[in-house]
């Protein structure tokens, strides 16, 4: 499995249940790498997407510890994403080992933790790669963070990308490969 993640200085992630910085050229990245694929997310990130829309074109796997807490804004979009003809589908689980049996049959680098705090670190002991977006944006307020995998000795970064800029902000692509089980 691959955790894929947009970090900002000190590897915050998230304020207030939003992510510190929309970039463009990363939220076009994270389509294109995750179209397709299977996606599994917390259910607080899911209501943190547009519409809390399930993300189109994938399976979405989402935890959540009481079904009827789904949101009927989810569940209406995927509805209507399936009456248009598309191919998205939403599952819910209790469970990090329900999450883990609902993808044992698919390739393992077709699966993509997606966050939030909680869900990154509940897989990452599962995760050999890890695709992460740095940026410089302040990271102040930030109350989700992610593993400093630089600081942990754990993981090599293996990849890093020419720096590029979107409104005074500077990101990178990187990857990062486990080194130490
Ligand atoms: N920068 C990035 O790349 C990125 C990516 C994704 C998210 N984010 C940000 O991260 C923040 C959200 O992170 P978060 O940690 O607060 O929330 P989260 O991980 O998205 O979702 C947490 C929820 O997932 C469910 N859950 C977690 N562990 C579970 C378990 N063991 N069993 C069953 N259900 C479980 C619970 O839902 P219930 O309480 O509803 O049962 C829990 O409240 C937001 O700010 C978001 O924008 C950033």
């Amino acid at each position: 499995m691959i955790e894929i993640v947009n970090v900002s200085r000190d590897w915050a992630i998230g304020k207030r249940g939003q992510l510190l910085i929309h970039i463009p050229a990363d939220l076009r990245y994270f389509r294109q790498t995750t179209a397709g694929k299977v996606c599994i997310m917390g259910s607080t990130t899911l209501e943190s997407f547009p519409r809390m829309a399930p993300l189109k074109g994938r399976v979405n796997i989402v935890l959540i510890d009481d079904a009827r807490k789904i949101r009927p804004e989810s569940l209406a979009a995927l509805e209507a994403d399936r009456a248009a003809g598309g191919s998205t589908e939403l599952f819910y689980v209790r469970s990090p080992e329900e999450a883990l049996e609902a993808v044992r049959d698919y390739p393992k680098d077709d699966v993509f933790v997606i966050g939030g705090a909680s869900i990154y670190r509940l897989f990452l002991p599962y995760c050999d790669t890890c695709l992460v977006t740095h940026n410089d944006y302040p990271s102040d307020g930030a109350d989700t963070f992610y593993p400093d995998l630089a600081a942990s000795g754990e993981w090599q970064l293996t990849e890093e990308g020419e720096p590029q800029e979107y409104e005074g902000t500077t990101f990178r692509f990187c990857r990062y490969e486990r080194i130490l089980p």
